[in-house]
């Protein structure tokens, strides 16, 4: 029976994950900085399902909370299996929550990288009345289903620990993944027994059961990496490579250079204009957008922030959160942090730290400064060791200075505190009080010298005393 347009997809994610050797359930380790459970639901998504059944056992708390976030639609159905029994009877329970005549497609919680196209060949054979089945060539295929063919037919799948020799030197693999109208997929289930190895119902028995049932089985062959299962951390760090890899080339594709394509991370979304350069070991978080001929330099962190045309990252430097506008200069060795927003051709220079800041057009702080919860205008020349003392270990408070201000050196700005246009501040000075436009603030302890001043030590030389 041919399955209806409505797409039910039933994610398996109840075990634990051994061979992770870890406290926390193998879905939840990360890959691009998400979950593996995030990778698959947002394939889910993108196939645009009506629903989606996530089956949890292991720890099946953390891991509804931990997507949590992800589910604020409440979009998923949670299913327990209290007792793992195999992944034929986690489908069934699945199944009792999706009506007959939707079509079903099985994805593996694990399984995080396959193509959206190979998902969508495999729910056609299902609306066209079929079983859909991924499958793979591995060279090395050992632990895994193999697909058994007749004719060029596939007729069954065999696990690695029941098969035959000859069936173990199958270098076709059953990913797992299948689809399947949902009243078929149920009717499959009721007649898979557990008489195996593993004493597990088997959701791949299902096939040679399609068979003699006259429902056609038909194979969607994927790339091997893109249906590799994670069981490991060696296998979670090669995926992980492998992703990194892909996105680099999309990158490139788009028109950036990569100084090294294997060492850049992108854990996010980033869009990139023309002629972007990013150096090595940078990593780019979240949401990122880049213009046209922007420069990241080596070591940099970039996360949830939009830098302008020509804007240039010197090394070392870490921006969060924050909107750069055109021809900014930051770093090396600057903290951008979430709220910042900075006008064209700012600099922000070495161990400057921005928070909830914005700085006017052309505005400078080169050096040591930390500016938070603060507004400068525009073209204000901020000198080395400035500080805003927001924080009155109670609460914040601003800073807001105005166009064309200098900031001398290893000044206080007291929050709150404002400063006109056109002011001076003279080095070292403590700023509490409003400074009008154009004045010339000085706020420091008056200079004292005491004339042929004695040290200490040779005091002591000169009376004779024991020091
Ligand atoms: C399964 C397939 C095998 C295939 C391989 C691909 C079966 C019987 N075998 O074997 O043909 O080559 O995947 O990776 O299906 N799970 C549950 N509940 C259970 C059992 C498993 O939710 O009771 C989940 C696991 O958390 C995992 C997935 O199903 O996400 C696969 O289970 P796993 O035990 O890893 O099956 P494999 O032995 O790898
Ligand atoms: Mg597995």
């Amino acid at each position: 029976m041919p399955g209806s347009d409505t797409l039910h997809v039933v994610i398996l994610a109840a075990g634990q994950g051994r061979r992770m050797r870890s406290s926390k359930p193998k879905v939840l380790h990360t890959l691009a900085g998400r979950p593996l459970l995030e990778h698959v639901i947002s394939r889910a998504l993108g196939l645009g399902a009506a629903g989606q059944h996530v089956v949890v056992g292991y720890q099946a708390d953390e891991v509804r909370s931990a997507m949590a976030a992800h589910d604020d639609a409440g979009r998923i159905r949670w299913v327990v299996q209290a007792d793992q029994k195999g992944t034929g009877h986690a489908v069934a329970l699945a199944l009792s929550g999706i009506g007959e005549g939707a079509t079903v497609l099985v994805l593996y919680g694990d399984v995080p990288l396959v193509a959206l196209e190979t998902l969508e060949a495999c729910v056609e054979h299902a609306r066209e009345g079929s079983l859909g089945l991924v499958t793979a060539e591995f060279e090395n295929p050992a632990g895994l289903g193999r697909i058994v063919r007749s004719d060029g037919q596939i007729v069954r799948i065999v696990e690695d620990r029941d098969a035959s020799p000859s069936e173990q030197a199958i270098t076709e693999i059953n990913s797992g993944i299948l689809a399947c109208e949902a009243g078929a997929m149920k009717r499959l289930l009721d007649g898979v027994g557990t008489d195996n190895a593993q004493g597990e119902i088997y959701l791949t028995d299902i096939i040679e059961l399609a068979r003699r049932a006259n429902i056609p089985v038909r194979g969607v062959l994927a790339d091997a990496w893109a249906v590799t299962g994670v069981n490991d951390r060696i296998q979670l760090a090669a995926l992980e490579r492998r992703f990194q890899r892909m996105q680099a080339e999309r990158l490139m594709a788009a028109g950036v250079t990569l100084a090294d394509p294997e060492r850049l991370d992108i854990r996010g979304e980033v869009r990139a204009g023309k002629d972007c350069f990013i150096d090595v070991n940078v990593v780019l978080g979240g949401e990122v957008v880049l213009g046209d001929g922007v420069h990241i330099g080596p070591g940099s962190v970039i996360r949830d922030s939009a830098l302008g045309d020509a804007v240039r990252v010197e090394p070392h430097t870490v921006v969060e959160g924050a909107m750069v506008a055109a021809r900014c200069q930051l770093g090396p060795f600057a903290r951008i942090r979430p709220g910042t927003e900075l006008g064209e051709e700012v600099k922000v220079g070495n161990f400057v730290e921005t928070k909830k800041a914005k700085l006017g057009r052309g505005t400078k702080a080169s050096h040591l400064t930390y500016l938070g919860d603060a507004t400068l205008g525009e073209d204000c020349n901020v000198g080395a060791g400035t500080v805003t003392c927001n924080y009155d270990g109670a609460d914040k408070h601003e800073t807001h200075i105005g166009n064309e201000v200098f900031v001398g050196t290893n000044t206080t700005f007291v929050a709150p505190v404002e400063v006109g246009d056109g002011a001076f501040i003279a080095a070292g000075s403590t700023i509490t009080k409003k400074v009008e436009d154009a004045d010339l603030a000085v706020g420091r302890g008056k200079q004292r010298n005491i004339k042929n001043w004695v040290a200490p030590a040779e005091r002591s030389r000169d009376t004779g005393e024991d020091s």
